[in-house]
């Protein structure tokens, strides 16, 4: 068992020793692992770090915002903006296939980090989120070749291209000694306690071809639907939930008119791994709210449905 007050001055002073006057980088995602390492090796060497955070317009709701207001301005982290949303969307124009959308998200946002960290001549370490189950998932992956159903993407073979040292202070801990050093750390729980979000982000839960129009549909949804678990305890009771963008249109009535709108897709899970999942029994009346509040604030979209599907025969996400 261990003391986290002493854990964080161990992890402080190891770090100081390693980087000693050099500069670090580090790519924020707004999730938890990253954010926690950013607080971790900010309290360790304040201005010697630089964060960079890649708005790549697959973002959820406010994102940017929300990373930049919790480390820019309240922890008083350097963070580098970078909207390339436009870029993405470019890149992603007219491609359907998920795998191919996945590796052109990957290879885009190499591309953007390697820009950015090349502005900053003076960085030697490159610092990741890497969290004890990354490390032997990846050890497994190198010795059995693992059977790849997603080729998960995160920023894999950054630190080869930018010829920069690795940092990666979270390396020994589990999921729930990460949150528990966030807490201590000041990070709010609403970052410490996010559900996942997965790298190539809102590009794999608008099914097909990604545009700006489907994105911002998508963002809105997602955002009711989180405020509403939360606001009822359900985003707790769940592992993961997020709304999912069908680009299909059905006919709906409102007043005395024809709709013929998009499609929007509910998905809360419940899992300890990941690797197998239950969707969540969300209460009837609170899918009735949920529903009703995005068919009237999200225009374009006219028919909310629920995904009952068990992992497997599904995956979490819908790509
Ligand atoms: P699936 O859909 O495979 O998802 O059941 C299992 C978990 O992995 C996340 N996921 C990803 N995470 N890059 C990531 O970083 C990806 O390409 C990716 N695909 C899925 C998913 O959100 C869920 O938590």
């Amino acid at each position: 068992d261990w003391n986290m007050p002493d854990y964080v001055e161990e992890a402080v002073g190891r770090i100081r020793s390693e980087v000693g006057k050099d500069e670090v980088i580090l790519g924020l995602s707004g999730g938890v692992d990253s954010s926690v390492a950013a607080a971790l090796i900010h309290r360790a060497i304040g201005e010697q770090l630089t964060c960079i955070f890649v708005d790549t317009g697959l973002l959820r709701l406010n994102e940017a915002q929300q990373v930049m207001d919790t480390f820019a301005r309240h922890l008083g982290v350097k963070v580098t903006l970078v909207d390339a949303s436009e870029r993405f969307m470019q890149a992603l124009a007219g491609v359907t296939d998920p795998e191919q959308k996945r590796k052109i998200i990957g290879r885009e946002f190499v591309h953007v980090f390697q820009e950015q960290a090349a502005k900053l001549k003076n960085a030697r370490w490159l610092a990741q989120g890497t969290i004890y189950p990354d490390v032997i998932e990846s050890a497994g992956a190198k010795t059995k070749k693992a059977h790849t159903i997603k080729s998960h993407h995160n920023v894999g073979g950054l630190p080869e291209t930018l010829h920069l040292k690795l940092l990666e202070p979270l390396r020994e801990l589990f999921k729930d000694e990460v949150r528990e050093l966030g807490l201590a750390l000041g990070l709010a729980p609403e970052i410490v306690f996010r559900h996942p979000f997965p790298g190539p982000g809102l590009g794999v839960r608008i099914l097909g071809e990604v545009k700006r129009e489907y994105a911002d549909m998508l963002r809105q949804a997602d955002a009711i639907f989180i405020e509403e678990l939360k606001a009822s305890g359900w985003y707790e009771k769940t592992s993961q939930a997020f709304a999912v963008f069908l680009p299909v249109k059905s006919v709906g009535v409102m007043g005395d008119g024809r709709t013929y709108e998009y499609v929007v897709a509910l998905r809360a899970v419940e899992t300890r791994d990941f690797m197998t999942a239950r969707w969540a029994e969300l209460p009837h009346s609170l899918l009735a709210k949920i529903s009703n509040r995005i068919i009237n604030e999200v225009r374009g979209v006219n028919r909310v449905v629920y995904d009952i599907s068990g992992k497997p025969p599904a995956t979490i996400e819908w790509e």
